[in-house]
């Protein structure tokens, strides 16, 4: 039996890579990218799907309610995974109200159009929400959060995701609305928008460029293989029990200045530079406000109730996805131009 399933978000980091894993591994399924192209949304991200038989794109906002009912009348939607957000933390701290309006009210809506849609038919049908480890707030230096880790969202973007797996949860209790939500840890991998740690530093170490760390670098966060997320949402998408969380993550912290030391190390032998060369360029800035300290993800019930478990180590994963960021300067250079300049002077004051 076919499916047909919604992607939101699907020309971003992680929405790309799922809907390459649904468009290749499931031909009886019609896939609909949903996406608006913010900044983060990038087109060139799918090229290697967009002519498959089951792939269709769709330019429109979650915000515009006329736009999703007539796509999911025309496509016959039966299933969601909700991956469209503003995802940067960063900018959450300068916009918080960018936060509000796409995670917060776009869910709301989405929500929304679903219900209406399907009304009281509602067998085979599923909105799988796809959210952040960030809602659960900040680690100490002991302890996993669970999926009954009390919410403490401390940022602007972690409120807004935390808001929004509310109103998820909400549409499940009072409409029956057949709903499921992850929380994942911090993702690396191919096609990240280099804003966030990995690739902005992958860059700069490339173009010989100073790297940013927050305050003193001790802050913690659980690195997951971007592709083992994504099959990790195949997984919850198809076995996940309804009303239910399942926190994913590949439990592999690293100290953030770690992580950074390690890249350099890399980056070096894959550039032939002399050892030591590129951690030259770490420059410890003004610490990022209020900044979580320590993420860390136990992930033991998506293991032991639906056996998920991620494939690759750490260090084999960010020496992939450093030599694909290596080997695609086009598309670093298309997603670096432009916008994206003006943010990067203001966000590092080099006006
Ligand atoms: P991203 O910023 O790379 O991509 C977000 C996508 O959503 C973009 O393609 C953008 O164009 C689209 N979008 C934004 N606003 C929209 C709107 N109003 N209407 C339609 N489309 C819109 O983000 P990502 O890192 O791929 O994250 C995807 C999801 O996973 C988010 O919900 C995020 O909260 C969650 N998440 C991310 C991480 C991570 O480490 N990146 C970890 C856990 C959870
Ligand atoms: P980031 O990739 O923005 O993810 P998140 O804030 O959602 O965890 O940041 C990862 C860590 O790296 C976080 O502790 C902040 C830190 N960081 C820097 O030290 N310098 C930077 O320029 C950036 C973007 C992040």
């Amino acid at each position: 039996m076919g499916k047909n399933i919604l992607i939101t978000g699907g020309a971003g980091f992680i929405g790309s890579h799922v809907v390459r894993r649904f468009v290749r591994n499931y031909p009886d399924y019609k896939i609909v990218n949903l996406d608006s192209l913010t900044y983060a949304g990038n087109l060139e991200n799918l090229k290697d799907v967009e002519s498959a038989d089951n792939y269709s794109f769709e330019r429109a906002d979650i915000l515009d309610t006329e736009r999703l009912k007539s796509i999911f009348q025309e496509y016959k939607i039966d299933a969601v995974i909700h991956l469209a957000a503003e995802s940067h933390v960063d900018r959450s701290i300068s916009d918080p109200l960018a936060f509000v309006q796409t995670n917060v009210l776009g869910t709301a809506n989405l929500l929304n159009v679903a219900k209406a849609y399907w009304g009281d038919d509602l067998s085979d049908k599923k909105f799988y929400h796809i959210s952040t480890d960030e809602v659960y707030g900040s680690l100490g230096e002991e302890g996993l959060f669970t999926e009954t880790t009390a919410y403490d969202p401390r940022s602007p973007y972690s409120a807004s995701k935390a808001s929004s797996d509310h109103f998820v949860r909400a549409y499940w209790h009072t409409y029956n609305l057949p709903v499921v939500i992850s929380n994942c840890s911090n993702n690396y991998g191919s096609h990240q928008f280099p804003e966030k740690l990995i690739p902005l530093f992958i860059h700069n170490i490339r173009n010989k460029k100073d790297l940013p760390v927050y305050g003193k670098g001790e802050n913690i966060r659980d690195w997951l293989w971007v592709e083992d997320h994504a099959s990790a949402i195949d997984t919850i998408f198809h076995k996940g029990r309804l009303g239910e969380t399942y926190n994913i993550g590949g439990l592999n912290e690293w100290k953030n200045i770690d992580l950074i030391h390690l890249l350099c190390k890399l980056m070096d032998e894959k550039l032939d530079r002399k050892a030591g060369e590129s951690a030259e360029l770490i420059t410890y800035v003004k610490d990022r406000a209020g900044h979580d300290m320590r993420y860390a993800i136990d992930a033991d019930k998506l293991a032991s109730e639906l056996g998920w478990k991620p494939s690759i180590q750490f260090e084999e994963g960010l020496s992939k996805t450093i030599d694909w960021y290596l080997e695609n300067d086009e598309w670093l250079e298309h997603v670096t131009s432009g916008e994206y300049q003006k943010y990067y002077e203001q966000q590092y004051d080099l006006r």
